[in-house]
């Protein structure tokens, strides 16, 4: 048997995520720290939600709570918790003096109207998969205030367009935990070491693939679809493309982030102006995938470029890949 040297046996734990916020603060918007201590915040409540999940089949957690909320949609217990989670951890944090959260219909005012920076939200995304043990996430987005500090912040705040985002991300309760987010500059993952209770930087500089060979879609939906988008899924098939569903955004975008593909979610009969949320799940996601040299689409322009009207208006989306996207909504 080999032996190993000493600095085998004990190989450096990596990069924490409080240590590279530390190092790479300069390079934030605003570097004045307090973007940083909000990064810690959405940390700190993704750890909270990830032991939640890990406990949901051992205590009275999952499943349906029996009411609906603001989109009309059942809402599981873990939605319900992962709201409270995700809303206390800000409220403590101080920076933020207002959230944009699915589950509510108005925005939610922390208390600390001194707060500079506002934060939309889908506290638990892919809901569905949290009974059958399937990988679930959060997604965020952060907005410096354009009200005056000190005031109660308003929906103009919110309302600013995926292009004023200054920080976006997800963090993905899968077969391990990851927070990934940018600052506007690169895009990196940190995956969290349960035992020590730490997000430690895993995937450096992640670069979205040109071009991939898998697809992500509802097929189910197939005949709601407009013949355009019939024609490039047939056009995927024949390529003999790999279809990957989860029905959990999240994990359907990091899977296709990092192997190179598209998600699409167009609109459909049911939902002419597609299913997603544009605030809280197609303008983050947007934001990660033109960071890492991926490209996100309604199928008529960028994603980014949408002027918001509401808080939780919906759009299609085509995200992933760049090649990929630009072939999926070519006219
Ligand atoms: P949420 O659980 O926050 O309501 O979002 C579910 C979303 C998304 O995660 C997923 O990709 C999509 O809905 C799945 O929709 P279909 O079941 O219609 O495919
Ligand atoms: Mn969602
Ligand atoms: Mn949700």
């Amino acid at each position: 048997m080999s032996s190993k040297t000493a600095q085998e046996l004990a190989l450096p734990v990596g990069v924490t995520l409080d240590r590279f916020i530390m190092l790479s603060q300069s390079a934030f918007p605003y570097a004045t720290g307090e973007l940083s201590q909000l990064l810690r915040d959405i940390a700190l409540a993704g750890k909270i939600i990830n032991r939640e999940i890990n406990r949901a089949g051992l205590v009275d957690i999952a499943g349906g709570n029996g009411t609906e909320n603001v989109q009309g949609e059942n809402q599981q217990k873990l939605d319900i918790v992962a709201n409270i989670r995700f809303i206390r951890a800000l409220k403590n944090g101080g920076e933020v003096c207002a959230i944009l959260s699915e589950e509510d219909e108005d925005i939610i005012h922390t208390g600390n109207d001194q707060g500079k920076y506002v934060v939309a939200m889908d506290p638990l995304d892919g809901s569905s998969n949290i009974d059958v043990n399937v990988s679930i996430g959060t997604i965020f987005s952060i907005y410096r205030r354009v009200t005056p500090t000190g005031t109660a912040a308003t929906m103009e705040d919110f309302l600013q367009g995926g292009r004023k985002q200054i920080a976006a991300g997800y963090i993905l309760y899968g077969s391990s935990t990851m927070l990934v987010f940018s600052t506007g500059e690169d895009v990196n993952g940190f995956t969290l070491d349960q035992s020590l209770g730490e997000f430690i930087l895993s995937h450096k500089n992640i670069c979205s693939p040109k071009s991939g060979n898998i697809f992500s879609v509802n097929e189910g939906n197939y005949y709601s679809y407009l013949e355009s988008v019939q024609k490039y899924l047939d056009n995927c098939k024949r390529k003999g493309f790999s279809a990957r569903y989860i029905g959990s955004l999240v994990g359907d975008f990091h899977r296709n982030l990092l192997k190179g593909g598209i998600y699409l979610y167009p609109s459909t009969k049911k939902d002419p102006k597609g299913k997603l949320r544009l605030l809280y799940e197609c303008y983050p996601l947007a934001f990660l995938a033109e960071k890492s040299g991926g490209k996100a689409s309604d199928g008529f322009g960028a994603i980014l470029d949408i002027i918001p009207t509401s808080g939780h208006q919906r759009s299609p989306i085509f995200v992933g890949s760049a090649a990929m996207v630009e072939e999926a909504v070519k006219p």
